[in-house]
């Protein structure tokens, strides 16, 4: 086999850019200049993340991130090389500038329609915040900035603690919570701290394609359970496995609610087996009819969850602020990840704050009601213009929808046409183990405004009825 290529660089750390990111365009850059050619294969995670000094999450997501490009594949068993990226590649010679306007992929950032990633920056409350960050900076400049990490930690720990109690039903003490920087990070701490090499993980399919990453990338195998409209399906659990990941609230991405009783299941699962489960709950407080449904880790009366929440959802994924909430019987089997926290003092101080003061809520309330809009018209457009190739499910609840596309339209092809068009929606195919299992469009709404929606759907229904017509 091949030798893994040195990647040549260095990340900096006084950028504003988050360190995976800017991994993320070194790689990238060094694939489209021809430095790295295709097959040729990228050092491992842990190796990549010991030399740069840098958390393997980042690494994890990084290379997430050129695997959905297509930079890069993973190769069961011997980690990732490079792809072909045929046209892709330039001289190293044409100037960086001259390369961005070549690169058809870059020019599909977060912002781009559809892209489920994507907030609307514009309803940032950026003056309350600028505000906050600059009187505490003045009144309490040694917690903001000046090594008294742990009363920012602290101070966050209570705010989130009062959080998850008002939003998600969850009674838990400050000590039981870990700040974590991204989901990836708290997702890889359990995966380290409960689990050793080879240990099989139950994970839902489809899934977050991160979190299966990130169990692969550890050295621990993976189990599929497949969703039907009770959630995760319990009696898939693999018997030799005491650990699943899923999210009940809102499965990621079909959008459904576990009910009651398949939670249950899961809970008798979990305390029959010594077992784990691990809830993501990325976006539950974002609902929009009904009663709110609280978070599994408030049904379990055990102590077998542990509850995984973050802000990047309800603020921005570019905080990377996300928590873990650990039950009591594993606080001090998780007291080095307490100690190792990755998150700088600032924005933890500074989220704490809004919590207390009630910025926080004012913002969610306000955004929930535009979103909400936004969805609503954006099924409406679904349904109108798109109905004759297949169907939209109203989970009422989340920040995606998926467009459900009849068999013969292949979801794979929509994407690469719409692609070329500017939309950033996703193959729900590309979420799956079993990629015949479902087929469909993963769309984001949260960030545009009505008028956007429609003339981002009528684009997309030219696309289809192109894709339809190819199948016939
Ligand atoms: C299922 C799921 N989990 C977690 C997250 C949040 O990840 P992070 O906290 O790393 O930004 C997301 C964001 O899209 C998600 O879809």
């Amino acid at each position: 086999m091949k030798k893994a290529h040195p990647l040549i660089f260095s990340l900096d750390r006084s950028r504003q850019q988050p360190l995976f990111r800017q991994l993320y365009e070194a790689v990238k850059e060094q694939i489209t200049v021809g430095t790295l050619n295709e097959g040729d294969p990228l050092p491992a995670t842990r190796t990549l993340a010991v030399e740069l000094g840098i958390s393997r999450s980042s690494v994890v997501n990084a290379y997430e991130q050129l695997l959905t490009e297509g930079y890069i594949e993973g190769v069961r068993g011997a980690g990732y090389r490079v792809q072909a990226v045929g046209e892709l590649k330039h001289n190293a010679r044409v100037p960086r500038a001259a390369r961005r306007e070549l690169h058809p992929a870059e020019a599909l950032g977060e912002n781009a329609l559809f892209d489920a990633r994507a907030l609307d920056s514009a309803l940032f409350p950026v003056h309350q915040w600028a505000k906050t960050i600059s009187r505490l900076c003045r009144q309490e400049p040694n917690t903001m900035m000046f090594g008294e990490a742990d009363r920012a930690n602290q101070l966050l720990r209570q705010a989130i603690a009062l959080h998850v109690y008002e939003w998600r039903g969850i009674a838990c003490e400050p000590e039981q919570i870990v700040i974590t920087a991204g989901s990836t990070e708290a997702l890889e701490i359990c995966i380290n701290t409960l689990s050793r090499d080879g240990d099989i993980f139950n994970i839902e399919d489809p899934c977050y394609s991160p979190v299966r990453s990130c169990i692969e990338a550890n050295h621990r195998r993976t189990h599929r359970l497949p969703v039907d409209d009770d959630g995760a399906q319990a009696s898939a659990l693999h018997p030799q496995s005491r650990l699943a990941i899923i999210t009940p609230s809102h499965q990621f991405p079909l959008g459904g609610t576990m009910s009651v009783g398949r939670r249950m299941e899961f809970i008798y699962w979990a305390q029959k087996h010594n077992g784990w489960i691990i809830e993501d709950d990325y976006d539950s407080e974002f609902r929009y009819g009904g009663r709110p449904i609280p978070a599994l880790a408030a049904f379990d009366k055990i102590g077998r969850t542990l509850y995984i929440g973050s802000f990047s959802k309800l603020f921005s994924s570019s905080l990377r602020i996300s928590y873990l909430i650990l039950p009591p019987q594993l606080i001090a089997t998780f007291r080095h990840a307490q100690a190792q926290a990755k998150v700088s003092m600032l924005p933890q101080r500074v989220l704490a704050e809004f919590i207390f003061n009630g910025e926080c809520y004012k913002y969610l309330r306000r955004v929930r009601k535009i979103y909400a809009q936004r969805r609503q018209h954006l099924l409406n457009c679904l349904r109108d213009q798109l109905g004759e190739f297949g169907s939209v499910r109203d989970h009422k609840a989340g920040t995606l929808l998926v467009f459900h596309l009849h068999r013969t339209i292949s979801d794979v092809r929509v994407v690469e046409k719409a692609r070329q068009q500017q939309l950033s929606v996703r193959a729900l195919s590309g979420f799956c183990f079993d990629k015949s299992a479902w087929n469909g469009l993963v769309m984001g709404f949260v960030a545009w405004d009505e008028a956007v929606l429609s003339a981002g759907v009528a684009t997309l229904k030219a696309i289809v009825q192109e894709v339809a017509g190819e199948a016939e």
